[in-house]
């Protein structure tokens, strides 16, 4: 073999063991695959090979419950769980994308042999996957396979199984890049971008690709934010000249949002490195708000305001169409933890509204603790809130998201291409 041929097979091969760093990463714990992407291997990866390695890591966790069922019907017992990755490391390839079948198996077998632990099962994984490659491919019919059985039956419990099974089935689709422009009547950028207009303002794209190329980023015009993201700042209703409070701000769409609407915005949150993509987008689009580093329910400062955004740190369940990773990394064990977070930010938010000011809630996350629970737990605690409800369609919500009781559910099949499953309430603080 010449020199020239091996460089990029042993690329390959660098880009492939990086995706199973990453999906190991993501199987361990929440926050994993964050994790692993800023460390070796994927760190010391060149640009093209990071790519593969994150489009690997993504569509093996978009498919996983599939491509599990479908390892499991050829293999007589599990084998060990570093080939097990290997498996699923080769399926995910040769069934969801467009590596040639010979190559999704050699590269394989290849990385098989690297490993003491896994060398002996090369056998074994060429016969698995050849025989994958083989079978008709008939699409993954049933949605409930794609998930872990414990969340599609937290889903099926709030939701009921015709809804929990629409649900599951958006994740195999991969999500278009909605847009938020600054200045919700500019009339051009649609066009500009080629992109569709939705109910709120929100674009989106119909390209793929580098979004700092698309037409307008370098100008600040608009900032990536999932449609449904873009729906709890609009409910703030916060005006020119009002002040606002963003407790949790980072990485800060929707704290660009209030200081486009002309708000006097303080943005706090703890993670100053989360804070710093904030400071960068105010930058790139002109806008401003005074910046703080602080734990939310520890902040002294005196001052109350008009307008109050809590959107709070979650299991993050409903944005699993973009972050495949939260379905696999979240345990059961971690929506009750989180559910005691969000009660104490809530009831420190509480204290910074203003007499007569408005307090929105809300978590990107589908589990009834984090959201509905919360916000009835909340105003049993604090009769001085009343909720304000939010009529359907406002923000630019789904007309079906709004519920009897005031508040949003969004789910993510509710729109056309899919949005992120949100829980959004208003509360408003009696005057005085
Ligand atoms: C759901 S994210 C916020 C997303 C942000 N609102 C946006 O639109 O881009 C939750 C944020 O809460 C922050 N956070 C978690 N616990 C916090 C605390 N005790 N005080 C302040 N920020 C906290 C995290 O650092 C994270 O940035």
């Amino acid at each position: 073999m010449s020199n020239d041929q091996a460089g990029p097979r042993a690329d390959d091969l660098a880009a492939r063991a990086a995706a199973i760093d990453l999906t190991t990463s993501a199987l361990d714990h929440r926050g994993g695959l964050e994790e692993a992407m800023e460390r070796k291997p994927f760190a010391d990866l060149d640009l093209r090979d990071r790519a593969l390695a994150r489009m690997i890591a993504m569509t093996l966790l978009r498919r996983l419950g599939a491509i599990d069922r479908r390892l499991q019907a050829k293999l007589a017992k599990p084998p060990p769980e570093a080939v097990t990755m290997l498996l699923r490391l080769g399926a995910a390839q040769a069934l969801y994308m467009d590596t040639p079948a010979f190559a999704a198996v050699d590269t394989t077998v290849r990385l098989a042999e690297r490993d003491r632990a896994t060398r002996p099962f090369k056998g074994l994984i060429n016969a698995v996957l050849r025989g994958l490659t083989r079978e008709p491919q008939t699409g993954d019919a049933d949605p409930e396979a794609l998930l872990p059985d414990w969340l599609f039956a937290r889903w099926r419990a709030a939701y009921g199984e015709d809804e929990a099974r629409r649900i599951a089935a958006q994740i195999a689709e991969e999500p278009a890049t909605d847009i938020t422009p600054r200045d919700p009547h500019d009339a051009t950028l649609a066009a500009e971008l080629e992109a569709d207009r939705l109910p709120g303002g929100s674009l989106r794209m119909r390209q793929r690709g580098d979004v700092a190329a698309w037409p307008g980023y370098a100008e600040g015009r608009w900032w990536v934010q999932d449609a449904a993201a873009a729906v709890p700042a609009r409910l703030l209703r916060a005006g020119k000249g009002e002040t606002a409070l963003d407790l949790c701000a980072a990485p800060g769409g929707k704290a660009l949002q209030l200081a486009a609407a002309g708000a006097r915005l303080v943005a706090l949150d703890r993670s100053e490195p989360r804070l710093r993509r904030l400071r960068q987008t105010l930058e790139r689009t002109g806008l401003s708000a005074e910046i703080v580093v602080a734990d939310a329910a520890a902040w002294s400062d005196p001052r109350t305001f008009d307008a109050v955004l809590l959107d709070a740190p979650c299991s993050a369940t409903g944005t699993f169409r973009r972050h495949p990773d939260v379905l696999w990394g979240t345990r059961p064990g971690d929506i009750a933890k989180l559910a005691g977070v969000q009660s104490r930010l809530l009831d420190a938010a509480a204290a910074k509204v203003a007499p007569g000011g408005r307090l929105v809630y809300c978590v990107c996350s589908l589990e009834p603790e984090e959201g509905e629970g919360q916000v009835q737990a909340f105003l049993a605690r604090h009769a001085e809130f009343r909720p304000d409800p939010i009529a359907p369609g406002e923000g630019g919500a789904p007309e079906a998201a709004a519920r009897p009781e005031g508040w949003l559910r969004i789910l993510p099949h509710q729109a056309e291409g899919g949005l992120d499953g949100f829980f959004a309430t208003r509360l408003v603080r009696v005057e005085e």
